[in-house]
């Protein structure tokens, strides 16, 4: 069958579902022209706000990874909304869309601290006259006027998403995306974003951290003169609860941009799966840079020709139907653990977990392949999740 990339969203159609996220992937025009010359479907620019104010001026350094040995799982950032001025976006917004007519463009929006209801209203429509293909507005930054009662404070309350978006809503006819904190109650957002006239949501937005202590000064980092503020994590590391998100958001029907996390086309897929209908990435460029949407699109084809399907949409939301209440699971349906031996390194850690968290059910001498009592075992799957080389399989019993 052939199969193609090819995307609808909120009535735009884009020649990949994927888009760079509102971040620093996407934080100038000169930037989002490069990634799609490189094939991106889309972009959504680098939060707009009001620049003016001072606590509104960026930190150094303010960007860190998080590391497992040499693989970075993660980032934690204290990095604001874009320092470029409202008006020259709305120039180069106009100006990238006429250039590049057939990728999607969303102007992203926040105007906290207080929500200013006449700049939410004038700069929606001003990029609406710039010629965007939608909004997002921006109810999730978990740093910066967030600890004053703006940003994710927002996200975070019905009555105030409804008064954010039904402000936005009577100003513009543009789809309007809703990007919600990962931390908040999706399923409620979702609904009050819904109910004051959004088209749809997009998840995650990063997650509230600290980053780490530094064991010498005693002091949080990355260090801004000696201090640290609490920031947002995102990569790797965010990926489970950001699935868990585009799950709760798409079971109220509304069509979900997904985001975090997202690496390869294998990530991709399970987004799709789990329902949304667009994807956005930001730190899997930040580690590796605009060129690996050709990997993610030749990945995400493959697999849709393999799978006997057309398009992306063919996957959203397929494994909805079997995300279950934890009181509906079977109880009935047991399994075993059984290693492979062929690939076993006889390195013993499967024993050492289950001795010591598990059901003292793997025996293990050095030099030896483990042995498994399969009446002691308890089928968590523990063993398997810590052996390094993939060798021990849950069989059912
Ligand atoms: C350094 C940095 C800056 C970001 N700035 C914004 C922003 O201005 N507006 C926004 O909506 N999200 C912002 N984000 C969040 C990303 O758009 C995205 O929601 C999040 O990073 C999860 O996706 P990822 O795991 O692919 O990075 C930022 C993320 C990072 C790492």
């Amino acid at each position: 069958m052939d199969a193609t990339l090819q995307t609808t969203f909120l009535g735009v159609t884009l020649n990949n579902p994927f888009l760079l996220s509102s971040a620093p992937p996407s934080r100038s025009r000169e930037m989002i022209e490069r990634a799609f010359d490189a094939g991106w479907g889309g972009a959504v620019i680098k939060t707009l706000t009001q620049v003016e104010s001072p606590a509104r001026r960026n930190v150094t350094p303010r960007i860190r990874a998080i590391r497992n040995g040499n693989h970075v799982i993660g980032f934690t950032n204290m990095e604001l909304a874009s320092m470029h001025p409202t008006e020259e976006w709305l120039a180069d917004l106009a100006a990238i869309k006429s250039r590049y007519p057939d990728r999607g463009l969303g102007a992203s929006m926040l105007y906290g601290g207080r929500p200013d209801e006449k700049q939410w209203r004038a700069v929606a429509r001003a990029c609406e006259e710039a010629g965007v293909d939608w909004l997002e507005l921006n109810l999730s930054c978990p740093h910066g006027g967030a600890e004053d009662g703006g940003e994710f404070a927002i996200g975070t309350r019905s009555d105030a998403i409804r008064s954010v978006v039904g402000w936005v809503r009577e100003s513009v006819k543009l789809p309007l995306i809703v990007k919600l904190p990962a931390f908040s109650d999706i399923d409620a957002g979702t609904k009050a974003a819904r109910a004051a006239g959004a088209d749809a949501v997009a998840v995650i937005n990063t997650l509230n951290a600290l980053s780490g202590i530094d064991l010498d000064t005693w002091r949080p980092i990355p260090s801004v003169a000696g201090e640290s503020a609490f920031c947002g994590l995102s990569g790797r590391a965010v990926k489970p609860v950001a699935l868990r998100c585009v799950a709760t958001a798409a079971a109220s029907g509304v069509p979900v941009s997904g985001m975090g996390g997202i690496y390869d086309w294998r990530d991709a897929a399970e987004f799709l799966l789990a329902g949304a209908s667009c994807l956005q990435v930001c730190s899997a460029v930040m580690e590796h840079g605009y060129g690996i949407i050709g990997d993610l699109c030749d990945g995400l084809l493959a697999y849709l020709k393999a799978k006997g399907l057309s398009r992306p949409a063919d996957l959203t939301g397929k494994a909805l139907p079997h995300i279950a209440p934890h009181a509906a699971l079977s109880r009935e349906a047991r399994v075993v653990a059984a290693c492979r031996q062929e690939r076993c390194l006889r390195c013993g850690m499967c024993s050492v977990s289950c001795r010591d968290a598990g059901f003292q059910a793997i025996a293990w001498r050095q030099g030896e392949h483990p042995r498994i009592d399969r009446d002691a075992c308890d089928g968590c799957g523990l063993c398997a999740g810590v052996c390094p080389a993939g060798c021990i399989a849950m069989e059912p019993r």
